[in-house]
């Protein structure tokens, strides 16, 4: 199918119950608060040991990122500030012992940088395709917070329930021990294999990157690239903010872990989300069918197009049935 750009979809207008506003934050100004730098190098996911077939599945044979910096100091302590009051809203499921999330329905300041053009524009440069902020609000601004007990890890091997997103230190990486951010080089069925076979993973294939301070990042193809987040080996405070963002491009396939999401979100959002984000890719698509209107013959081709669309339907009502069924999924502490 040829490409279809979307347009952006705006944030909600209406905010779900259970998530106080913060009434005393830092507004977010892109001039004094982003200082977006280039990556030195990018890893593809060929780099990573992905075949040709698995990068055709994907919108963009990106992988990862080398670090580069997003916000300026004036920007990273003003994170912090929020991060810090958020923190009272903290919830654990089975990866993550701390963490927040939908805290862009609490925050402004982490909603408007989440949803920043600035930095949304700077990433799809590095990403090779157009991104959009992610239309989940509960896929925007993640927030990690260091488990209470020292050594255990603040989120085990895994890859992401959805394609883009980088990973920030909020504070600084420097003031705390252990606590990195690792991603493996290998693929995901890899480390599948190794972890059905209780076997460890290669050490030669961890990296963990040099976080230079804090408003430093990671961008990586998050459903590809198997990583994690180690625990601290003495008390301090380790946070960081994952933001996620969708492929412009919706005629390519969407990936989206609902079964995930409607595990670990609650269940008065979850769902409701991915129906409006679901609805949003079908106007979008439906919107270019019309705006594209041609006479034509084919009329295989226009069943088979409208045939994919109502399989797409269904799959969504399937998925919105089976909501909550599920466990969640990692690869462990390696
Ligand atoms: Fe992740």
């Amino acid at each position: 199918m040829s490409e279809i750009l979307a347009k952006e979809l705006a944030f909600p207008a209406v905010h779900p119950d259970g998530f106080p506003k913060l009434t005393d934050e830092p507004q977010f100004d892109p001039a004094k608060h982003l200082q977006i730098e280039a990556p030195e190098s990018v890893l593809s996911l060929k780099d990573l040991g992905y075949s040709d077939a698995e990068v055709a599945d994907c919108p963009t044979d990106f992988g990862v990122t080398s670090i580069f910096r997003i916000l300026s100091d004036e920007g990273a302590a003003a994170m912090l500030d929020v991060a810090r009051q958020l923190e009272a809203y903290t919830t654990s499921n089975a990866r993550i012992a701390r963490n927040v999330r939908g805290g862009t329905y609490q925050s402004k300041f982490l909603r408007d940088l989440c949803l920043s053009p600035d930095v949304t524009a700077a990433l799809s440069d590095i990403a090779g395709i157009p991104l959009l902020p992610h239309t989940i609000p509960h896929q925007l601004g993640h927030l990690n917070y260091n488990p209470l007990e020292v050594g255990e890890n603040v989120d085990k091997w895994h890859v992401d329930t959805l394609r883009i997103d980088y990973v920030m230190f909020v504070t600084d990486p420097k003031s705390v021990q252990g606590g990195e951010f690792q991603y493996y080089k290998g693929t995901k069925d890899e480390v599948a294999a190794l972890t059905k076979a209780g076997k460890p993973l290669d050490p030669d294939k961890i990296v963990s990157p040099a976080m230079p301070g804090p408003g430093y990042a990671v961008l990586q193809q998050g459903n590809m690239v198997v990583h994690r987040a180690k625990g601290l080996t003495a008390p301090g405070e380790r946070k960081t903010m994952v933001n996620g963002y969708v492929p412009r491009d919706i005629s390519f396939p969407d990936y989206t872990r609902f079964d995930q999401l409607s595990i670990v979100d609650p269940a008065h959002c979850s769902a409701s989300e991915y129906a409006r984000h679901v609805a949003w890719m079908a106007r979008e698509r439906l919107s270019a069918r019309i705006d594209g209107f041609e006479f034509s013959t084919d009329t295989a081709a226009m069943a088979e197009e409208f045939q994919a669309f109502a399989d797409q339907m269904a799959k969504t009502a399937q998925e919105l049935r089976d909501a909550g069924t599920g466990d969640v999924e990692h690869f462990g502490d390696g």
